[in-house]
């Protein structure tokens, strides 16, 4: 497959502040690559220095296998851009600043019309075309900015973190949206704090953490990376010492926590894990209220790996 982003041992000081350090990764055509890493682990940077906004200090960025520059226009004209500071005109209406973002592509008017219209569509903003952005929610705000950044349908876009503060039925449907140019063609960069949303859109994730890469692959690949299987939260009616010391006995299991009557297990990483304990509770004649499965997530594999949680 074509490798349409190529970021080669990236490098970029604030000062003193080295907040990307030997940064590399490539992303492939037709893919939705996930950057994702807690507050202040270089995702922004990252963006901005791929994009040309920043200098960066050292490094090597090929887009579409061409050196990306400030000026580099002709690589520009295929991007497209969600910002995570939202970046629209005040004096502006939200039509018009869709208009406006998308003119800057597309010439043809009446294409253009058709695609202000799908935009508007997908965030949601339909009825609030006419309304100048200082009047606009914080939500409303950033639908607009994605909006703004994804009308013209480029070939190649980058999000940067752009559900932040929109509500779950918003999200939703940007998600799904996200999917869907996906869908129609445009590989995608998106970085996100948020695991669910790495999940849910991304083929291949990196987890960055101050400034570098700790992790990189499919979803699979990087949950199979640490050794770390169900985690049970098993509600009983009643439960012995007797009763709890056979569960820590049962096979694979790394760790028991009792609350009363509320028993949490971690297995490792193997199989037939439930089922054992399932026939545990049956031979026991246990009694259940809640039996709670929880597979691992990105957060426990970054966990894993840093030793830090994921979210803030
Ligand atoms: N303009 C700047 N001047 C100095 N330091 C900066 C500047 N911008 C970012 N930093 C620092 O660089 C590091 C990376 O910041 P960056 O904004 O890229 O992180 P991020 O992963 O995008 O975080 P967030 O999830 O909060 O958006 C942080 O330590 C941050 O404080
Ligand atoms: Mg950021």
């Amino acid at each position: 497959m074509k490798k349409i982003i190529e970021v080669k041992k990236l490098t970029k000081d604030y000062g003193k502040v080295r907040a990307l350090n030997k940064f590399s990764f490539e992303v492939k055509e037709g893919e939705i690559f996930g950057l994702l890493g807690p507050n202040g682990s270089g995702k922004t940077t990252a963006i901005n220095s791929i994009l040309g906004l920043l200098k960066i200090t050292k490094g090597e960025i090929k887009i579409f296998g061409k050196n990306m520059s400030p000026d580099a226009y002709d690589i520009k004209k295929d991007i497209g851009v969600v910002l995570q500071e939202v970046a629209v005109f005040d004096e502006l209406t939200v039509y018009e600043n869709i208009d406006y973002f998308c003119g800057l592509y597309i010439t043809d008017n009446a294409k253009r019309k058709e695609l202000i219209a799908e935009a508007l569509e997908i965030v949601g903003l339909e009825k609030y075309q006419k309304f100048y952005p200082p009047k606009l929610s914080g939500g409303l705000k950033r639908r607009l900015n994605i909006a703004c950044g994804i009308a013209h349908k480029p070939k190649l876009l980058f999000l940067d973190e752009p559900t932040v503060a929109v509500d779950p039925q918003s999200r939703n449907n940007i998600l799904e949206s996200i999917k869907e140019l996906n869908k129609n063609g445009t590989t995608i960069v998106y970085t996100t704090h948020y695991m669910e949303e790495v999940e849910f859109l991304c083929n291949r994730v990196l987890i960055i953490d101050n400034g570098k890469s700790v992790a990189e692959g499919t979803i699979e690949q990087l949950k199979n990376m640490i050794d770390i299987g169900e985690k049970v939260d098993v509600e009983f009616i009643n439960i012995d010492e007797k009763q709890i010391k056979k569960i820590k006995e049962l096979k694979n299991v790394k760790e028991v926590i009792v609350n009363d009557n509320l028993v949490t297990i971690y297995f490792a990483k193997k199989n037939q894990n439930m089922v054992n304990l399932l026939e545990l509770i049956k031979q026991e004649k246990l009694e259940t209220i809640t039996v709670n499965l929880q597979t691992p997530t990105l957060n426990d594999v970054f966990l894993e790996i840093t030793g830090r949680e994921l979210r803030d």
